[in-house]
């Protein structure tokens, strides 16, 4: 069995609460963790979205529709939370304020504003971790990527390009939900909400964002309530972020993209960084393929695709030749939060810090300004703080 226990309650019971809960049934899955998680007590103002974990995890024990409870059970280390992103800067203040460990979601405060106050929260509180998911980066794929750029090997970066699409509101007739509403989803849009998934590993790979021009569709503007009435879906669908970013002495063009609206990707992230000695590129349109190419003055330029063998930042019981899929990403990203808790600092890999989610936000905040303006913003962080 994987180590001491980490006491964990999920706030939020929804399709993520249940998504960590079943990575958390299968930690057995790991192998030489210091750390296991246990789930000790759920939160859901809709009592009735806790059955599934009553259930099926026998090691919850306490059940409640108020998240202060579960804040105030001393048998709780860490809090998973996830719950719509207007309420993140109250729940995620008041966890870190308890001293539970937090891993909390993306976009971390449904607006600037509010990421700030998480953020001093968690300045407040150095002593307890505080961190947000994000998974994609967990892929084998993913991983070789990010190892590939980071040893230099590209050369200089001549340009990079990451996002992050689907089309299930491709439907019209999809019924409006809390994240299709700017007062509850946040004026962001699909930004706040994929948004971080993209920046993630260029952020972690050091890259910084300067300016930003960006493009932001709003494509369909009604959709049913499922009480027979349209309604106002005022998010944004789709943004195409033009950014300038720097890594190193390289300054190159950054293409981010995120779309709800993108015709036959079901759940597509992707990311691709183009240097003068060679270039990388990994999608989860393809799990198990890698594609490199090596340039050298003269030779060919040949891209390869390499079949890719299981393997994440913890070792786990399924064979190299098994396909890596969401779910062991979910699981690999889990052990990260609970190994760092325990003080096993996974390094390049840990989560996603509170100062890589201020940077998304200064981003997404000069995106909503680009849009008003027609003009390119430069992403200073004094005018931002202000903005
Ligand atoms: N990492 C990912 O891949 C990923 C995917 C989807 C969503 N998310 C993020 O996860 C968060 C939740 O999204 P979701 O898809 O699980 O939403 P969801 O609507 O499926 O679940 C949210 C749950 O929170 C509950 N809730 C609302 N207010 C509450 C409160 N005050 N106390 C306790 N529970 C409360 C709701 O009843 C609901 O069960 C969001 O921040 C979202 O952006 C992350």
């Amino acid at each position: 069995m994987n180590g001491a226990p980490v006491r964990i309650g999920i706030i939020g019971c929804g399709l993520m609460g249940r998504e960590i809960a079943s990575a958390m049934l299968r930690y057995a899955h790991l192998l030489d963790t210091q750390a296991r998680p246990e789930l000790r007590a759920v939160c859901d103002v809709n009592l009735g979205n806790t059955a599934w974990f009553r259930e099926n995890i026998p090691s919850v024990r306490q059940v409640t529709a108020d998240y202060r409870d579960l804040l105030a059970n001393p048998e709780i280390d860490a809090v998973y939370c996830a719950v719509p992103h207007h309420l993140h800067t109250q729940l995620y203040c008041d966890i870190i304020g308890a001293g539970k460990a937090l891993l909390g979601e993306k976009p971390f405060g449904i607006d600037y504003a509010a990421n700030r106050a998480i953020l001093a929260a968690a300045a407040a509180h150095p002593d307890v971790l505080v961190r947000s998911s994000s998974e994609f980066p967990y892929f084998p794929g993913a991983m070789r990527l990010a190892e590939r750029v980071r040893s230099g090997q590209l050369g200089h970066i001549i340009e990079a390009e990451a996002g992050f699409w689907h089309s299930s509101d491709l439907d019209p007739a999809k019924p409006i939900n809390w994240k299709r509403q700017v007062a509850t989803n946040g004026e962001y849009g699909c930004m706040g909400d994929l948004g971080l998934h993209v920046v993630h590993v260029p952020l972690r790979l050091g890259m910084r964002f300067e300016t930003v021009y960006a493009q932001l569709s709003n494509i369909i503007r009604q959709r049913p309530d499922g009480q027979g009435q349209l309604v106002a879906c005022d998010t944004w669908d789709n943004a195409q972020l033009s950014v300038r970013a720097q890594l190193g002495e390289d300054v190159f063009p950054l293409q981010l993209s995120t779309k709800r609206i993108a015709p036959g990707h079901g759940n597509t992230w992707f990311l691709r960084v183009i240097g003068t000695e060679g270039g990388v590129a990994f999608s989860t349109q393809n799990p198990k393929s890698l594609e490199t190419m090596v340039y050298r003055p003269g030779a060919a330029q040949t891209w390869q695709r390499e079949d890719l063998t299981y393997r994440g930042v913890y070792p786990a019981i399924t064979g190299a030749i098994f396909e890596f899929g969401f779910s062991d990403a979910l699981l690999q990203m889990v052990a990260a939060f609970v190994e760092e808790y325990v003080g096993h600092d996974p390094g390049f890999w840990r989560c996603v810090t509170p100062e890589e989610t201020r940077a998304s936000h200064q981003l997404f905040t000069g995106a909503l300004a680009s849009q008003r303006t027609g003009r390119a913003i430069v992403l200073d962080e004094e005018e931002m703080t202000h903005a």
